[in-house]
């Protein structure tokens, strides 16, 4: 009886201090999602847990605005100016409690919490991924064509004998042996468009560390406190890991040895990062230093391959599904057979169809819908020119909200290139300004500009000579997963290829 009294009356002030809390909340005049937002995080977590966190936010945001409560501290943001520009500014650090759980490893960029951390190691990273390295890169030119030689072997065969392909497949493939080539040279890059194996290692790995995201991310403490626990404890496939971790080490310590005599036009990533970590720290001990490198390699990786892979084979699927822009693009792509002084990942910047076939894609595909949380920083901030949010609080903004706002993108459902080509000149900067597959401001994607030349180059490799087309019998569900790094849900994505003469 004493315990039920007592149990009501914890109840009781619980509820009235929330709202009394909430009363005195910087954050009481948003619009708020559900009318239990300002108390708990309950019901947004529930919404992460049965994975309609994007559906629900796109929704959400057309209701009530660019600016939403989602919970007691955390607000959703779906605007660029006075909204985006604000938070993904350098003086918003990262919510560690949400990118801790993003990794089991952390000291990467991609999880540090802190922007002058950040910066000194992406000071460290930066230079091979600018644009006028990535375009002039020797070592990236080698890598592609190696795999571009591969994917025509492949497609030949497929065309021949009317193969049904799992193009996801085939594109992570793609992308796995041209970032290990970029990252450790193309003599020690993998070769898993013969040998898909390797793939499917870091393929389970991906998968098993998403459902360790999702996990943690959307249950409530102390749940999710045991989820780690459990988590932590069992790692996903033993054999997969220990035979990605021996290659990795192999080709580090590969990279290592033949550093010394490297010529800069065989420089691999590896070879940068190892200067770079040197003049910052030159009493670094070896083994540190081996280890960081190793992680952010590591990242590289799987951000490419799974990212990239998956943005590469729903342009494909796009195609496949209008005839029309195939058509106009092998057009345009046939204009490179004319001569020219310029290699080609120069003339990608001449090709308006294929920029905006990708850049579509990247619109309605966005491999990581986000969210991307951010700490408002002590002196607070103001968003949209009327909310003015306390420090502390949780700000996200999430690319599949932004990129299906029919204000910049009328009938934002449909997969329209033409709306990169009709636009003037200032609705089109209007609308790149929207586009956020990469993020944007300080710690927007690093590898950007790799991701288009390569995407562009295996576009090109490939429809210059095929033609993708639906395979009518596959009927599995090509709809991306609900959830960070999102992957199409039938797990595959299958098309037949036809050789153009
Ligand atoms: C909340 O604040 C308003 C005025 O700002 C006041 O009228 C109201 O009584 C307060 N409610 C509670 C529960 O404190
Ligand atoms: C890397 O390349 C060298 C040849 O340059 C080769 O001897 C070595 O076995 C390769 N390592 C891996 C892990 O592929
Ligand atoms: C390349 O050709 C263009 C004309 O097609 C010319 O304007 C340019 O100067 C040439 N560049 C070089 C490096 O030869
Ligand atoms: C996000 O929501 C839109 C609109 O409901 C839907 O078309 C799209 O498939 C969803 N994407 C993901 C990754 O759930």
């Amino acid at each position: 009886m004493l315990a039920v009294v007592i149990g009501s009356a914890l109840l009781v002030s619980w509820i009235i201090a929330s709202i009394h809390g909430n009363n005195n909340s910087g954050l009481k005049d948003i619009p708020n999602a559900h009318f239990s937002a300002p108390y708990s995080r309950r019901w947004w977590l529930s919404i992460r847990w049965r994975k309609m966190e994007n559906r629900s936010l796109i929704r959400l945001h057309r209701r009530l605005g660019p600016v939403v409560r989602i919970g007691p501290r955390d607000v959703s943001v779906n605007c660029i100016d006075d909204g985006v520009r604000t938070i993904y500014s350098a003086k918003f650090d990262k919510d560690a409690s949400f990118y801790h759980a993003l990794a089991d490893q952390t000291g990467f960029m991609v999880t540090m919490i802190g922007n002058d951390e950040h910066k000194r190691r992406r000071r460290m990273l930066a230079h091979p991924y600018s644009n006028s390295y990535i375009l002039n890169s020797q070592t990236l030119d080698r890598t592609l064509s190696r795999v571009s030689c591969r994917l025509r072997e492949g497609m030949a065969a497929w065309a021949s004998t009317g193969t049904s392909v799992d193009v996801y497949q085939q594109a992570k493939c793609c992308l796995l042996d041209v970032i290990s080539g970029f990252l450790f040279g193309s003599e020690n890059a993998t070769d898993t468009l013969r040998d898909p194996s390797f793939q499917d290692d870091l393929t389970a790995l991906a998968k098993a560390a998403g459902k360790n995201l999702h996990v943690k991310t959307s249950l409530a403490w102390p749940m999710n406190y045991f989820a780690s626990l459990v988590g932590g404890n069992v790692p996903p496939d033993p054999d997969s890991r220990s035979r990605w971790e021996a290659w990795l080490t192999r080709v580090i310590t590969d990279s290592y040895r033949k550093h010394p005599t490297k010529h800069s036009s065989t420089a691999s990533l590896y070879d940068h990062f190892y200067d770079s970590f040197k003049i910052a720290d030159p009493d670094m001990p070896l083994n540190d230093m081996a280890s960081f490198i190793a992680v952010e390699c590591d990242d590289h990786v799987s951000a490419s391959h799974m990212g990239l892979g998956s943005l590469l084979s729903y342009t494909m699927y796009e195609l496949s599904r209008a005839p029309d822009w195939q058509r106009a693009l092998r057009k345009e792509l046939l204009t490179l057979g004319e001569p020219s002084n310029q290699s080609l990942a120069h003339r990608l910047a001449d090709l308006p169809v294929l920029d905006a076939v990708v850049t579509e894609t990247m619109r309605t595909r966005a491999p990581c819908p986000g969210p991307f949380p951010r700490v408002v920083p002590e002196s607070g901030c103001q968003l949209v020119g009327k909310f003015d949010i306390p420090g502390g609080t949780i700000v996200s903004s999430s690319a599949w909200a932004l990129h299906f706002n029919p204000i910049p993108f009328p009938s934002p459902e449909e997969w329209r290139p033409g709306r990169w080509l009709e636009a003037d000149k200032n609705t089109l900067a209007e609308m790149r300004k929207w586009i956020w597959t990469f993020g944007s401001g300080a710690r927007v994607c690093i590898g950007t500009h790799f991701s288009m030349r390569v995407m562009k180059e295996l576009l090109i490799t490939i429809y210059t000579d095929y033609e993708t087309f639906l395979d009518e019998e596959f009927t599995g569900n090509v709809e991306q997963e609900d959830i960070f790094s999102s992957s199409p849900l039938a797990g595959c994505i299958k098309l037949k290829f036809r050789r153009l003469t």
